[in-house]
C-alpha cells in the first residue's frame, strides 16, 4: 500500500516508506527542499512549518515531527511551491521581516496558512515561530498588512486533493501488519523491505488491529512520539497511526454531555471548549503553538500520562469521563481515575483511549496555566477550579492540578475544606493550608517545590477574587 499525497502540487507516491520518517529529513535529504530548515528538531521553533491543506482546510505544522503516513491524502505546501509569487512574501520584503533569514521560510509557512484561512490574530497565529534577528513587530505588519489580499490559485487544488487510494476506499496501510520501521525512505518502490505503515480507518479497524498487535506504538498527532524519534533517537519496530480514523475526530455537544472523540486536535478542542468555558479555551491558546495544536489530539494528552499536561486537570475540574475500548470492549471511568501513578496509567495492553466526555454544567471552571513565557510553554503548574456556590455557600468542588505531583490529580483537602462552607474570604484562608495535606509537589527545571506550593494557593485566592469581580489577570488590568 502506497502512501500518497500532492506536494507543491504534483503527486508523490511512496512504497514502503519507513513509517517513522519525518516530513522534515525526506523534503531535506530525499527530495533536495532545503528552504524547509531544521532549527530544533523538536516543535518548539517553526523553521520546519509547512502549510498542509485538506478538505477541511489549511494547517500549519511542524515538519520535524510530523512522520510521513500522517500525509496521507494530504496536499503539502512547501516555501519552494509559493514561487516567490505569495503575497506574504512581497510583504515581508516591503516590512523588513528579514535579516539573517533562517526563520523566514517558517514565519511565510505561517503566515501563507494564517492567511489561507483569513486569521487576524497574528500574535497567536506566529507564537510558534522564533526569530533571534529581525524583532517581531515587521513581521506582525507584513502579515496585517496582506489580509485581504486575493488567495493562490493553488490552494482550491490543495484542498481538493485526495488520493486515489482513498478514492478508493482504501487507507494507507489498511488491514496491513504494524510495520517494522527499519527500511530507509525514497520515492517510489523503496528499497530495504519496510512493511507499509499501518493506518485503520475507523475505531473498529484499529480495536482489531492493536487488540491483535498490543505491543504496536500508538501514533496520534506526534507531538510526544515525533520526539521519541528525533530526540531519543528511538526504534519504534511497530506503529499503528489513528490519523485515518475519521469517528476518532468527532464532537458531540448535546444539551446534557460535550463527547471529544481522542483524535480531535487542540486547535477543534479550543473551539469547542471556548464558547462553553472560556477559561478552558484561554488556556488552551496558550497551549505550545498553533502548529504543535493542530497535530496534538486529547487522546494523546490524556493517554501520555504526563504530569504537566494542560487537558487532564480542566476535564478533571469539569468531572470529565474517559471511554476506552480493547476489541468490542467498552469501559468508562472517571478521567482522574486513570491515573495510577507516575508512568502508570489504568490501561490494559491493547486498550485505546477512544473518547472523552463532560457533563454541560453552568460555567464556573478557570484555568490557571503557569509557565516561564506565556506563549508555547509546558506548564509548571496548571490549576483548574469548578466550585459550585448557591446562596452564599460552596456546594460543590472540583479541582485538579497538573505540575503538583506525578500525575494529574485533585485537591480533596482543598475541596472538603471549602464544600459546605460559606464562600467567604476567611474560609478560602482557612482551607490554603490544606493544599499540603493534598500535594507534596518536587523542584525541577520549571520550579521549585516551593513555588509550587505557594502558587497553588496563591491560585485558589485568584479564584476567590475573581468571584468577586476583582481583576487578577495582568492581561485583563487596565490603567
Ligand atoms: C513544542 C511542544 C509544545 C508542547 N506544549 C504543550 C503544552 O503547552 N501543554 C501540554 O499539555 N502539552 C504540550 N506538549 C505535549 C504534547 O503536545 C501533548 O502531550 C499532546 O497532546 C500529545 O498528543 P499527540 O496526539 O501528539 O500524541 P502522540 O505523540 O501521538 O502520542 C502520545 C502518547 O499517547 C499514546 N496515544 C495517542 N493516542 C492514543 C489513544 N487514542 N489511545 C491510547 N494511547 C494513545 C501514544 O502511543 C503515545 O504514548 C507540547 C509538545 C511540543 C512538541
Ligand atoms: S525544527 Fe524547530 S519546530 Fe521543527
Ligand atoms: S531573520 Fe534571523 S532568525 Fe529571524
Amino acid at each position: 500500500m502506497k502512501i500518497t499525497f500532492l506536494l507543491n502540487g504534483e503527486t508523490v507516491e511512496l512504497v514502503e516508506a519507513d513509517p517513522t520518517a519525518t516530513l522534515l529529513d525526506w523534503l531535506r535529504e530525499d527530495r533536495g527542499l532545503t528552504g524547509t530548515k531544521e532549527g530544533c528538531n523538536e516543535g518548539d521553533c517553526g523553521a520546519c512549518t509547512v502549510a498542509v491543506s485538506d478538505a477541511d482546510g489549511t494547517r500549519a505544522l511542524n515538519a520535524c515531527i510530523l512522520f510521513l503516513p500522517q500525509l496521507h491524502g494530504k496536499a503539502v505546501r512547501t516555501v519552494e511551491g509559493l514561487g516567490g509569487s505569495h503575497p506574504v512574501q512581497q510583504a515581508m520584503v516591503t516590512h523588513h521581516g528579514s535579516q539573517c533569514g533562517f526563520c523566514t521560510p517558517g514565519f511565510v509557512m505561517s503566515m501563507v496558512a494564517g492567511h489561507a484561512e483569513g486569521a487576524t490574530d497574528h500574535d497567536t497565529q506566529l507564537a510558534g515561530n522564533l526569530c533571534r534577528c529581525t524583532g517581531y513587530a515587521p513581521i506582525i505588519r507584513a502579515a496585517r498588512a496582506v489580509e485581504s489580499a486575493p488567495k493562490p490559485d493553488w490552494l482550491a487544488t490543495d484542498r481538493a486533493f485526495i488520493s486515489p487510494e482513498i478514492l478508493r476506499g482504501e487507507a494507507a496501510g489498511r488491514g496491513a501488519e504494524p510495520p517494522s520501521s527499519s527500511a530507509p525512505v525514497a520515492q517510489e518502490a523503496m528499497a530495504g523491505g519496510a512493511k507499509p505503515p499501518s493506518s485503520p480507518a475507523s475505531s473498529d479497524e484499529l480495536a482489531a488491529l492493536y487488540a491483535a498487535h498490543p505491543d504496536a506504538t500508538l501514533v496520534a498527532g506526534a507531538t510526544d512520539v515525533g520526539l521519541w524519534v528525533t530526540k531519543q533517537l528511538r526504534g519504534l519496530p511497530k506503529v499503528i497511526f489513528l490519523s485515518g480514523c475519521a469517528d476518532l475526530k468527532e464532537i458531540e455537544v448535546t444539551d446534557t454531555q460535550v463527547r471529544l472523540g481522542a483524535m480531535v486536535d487542540m486547535n477543534r478542542m479550543r473551539d469547542t471548549v471556548a464558547p462553553l468555558h472560556p477559561s478552558y479555551g484561554e488556556m488552551i491558546r496558550r497551549y505550545a503553538s498553533v502548529q504543535v495544536r493542530n497535530a496534538a489530539t486529547v487522546g494523546g494528552n490524556i493517554a501520555n500520562g504526563s504530569p504537566i499536561g494542560d487537558n487532564p486537570p480542566a476535564l478533571i475540574a469539569l468531572g470529565a469521563t474517559l471511554q476506552l475500548r480493547r476489541g468490542d470492549t467498552r469501559r468508562d471511568l472517571p478521567l482522574e481515575a486513570f491515573f495510577l501513578d507516575y508512568g502508570k496509567q489504568d490501561r490494559a495492553p491493547g486498550e485505546f483511549v477512544e473518547a472523552v466526555s463532560f457533563p454541560r454544567q453552568p460555567d464556573r471552571l478557570k484555568c490557571y496555566k503557569l509557565s516561564k513565557r506565556f506563549d508555547q510553554d509546558i506548564s509548571a503548574v496548571c490549576g483548574c477550579f469548578n466550585i459550585t456556590v448557591e446562596g452564599g455557600s460552596v456546594t460543590a468542588a472540583r479541582i485538579a492540578f497538573g505540575g503538583m505531583a506525578g500525575i494529574p490529580k485533585r485537591a480533596r483537602a482543598v475541596e472538603a475544606a471549602l464544600t459546605g462552607q460559606p464562600w467567604t474570604q476567611e474560609v478560602v484562608n482557612a482551607a490554603l493550608p490544606e493544599f499540603e495535606s493534598d500535594f507534596t509537589p518536587m523542584s525541577d527545571m520549571r520550579a521549585s517545590a516551593a513555588y509550587r506550593m505557594e502558587t497553588a494557593k496563591a491560585m485558589l485566592r485568584r479564584y476567590f477574587a475573581e468571584d468577586q469581580g476583582l481583576l487578577a489577570n495582568v492581561l485583563e488590568v487596565r490603567a
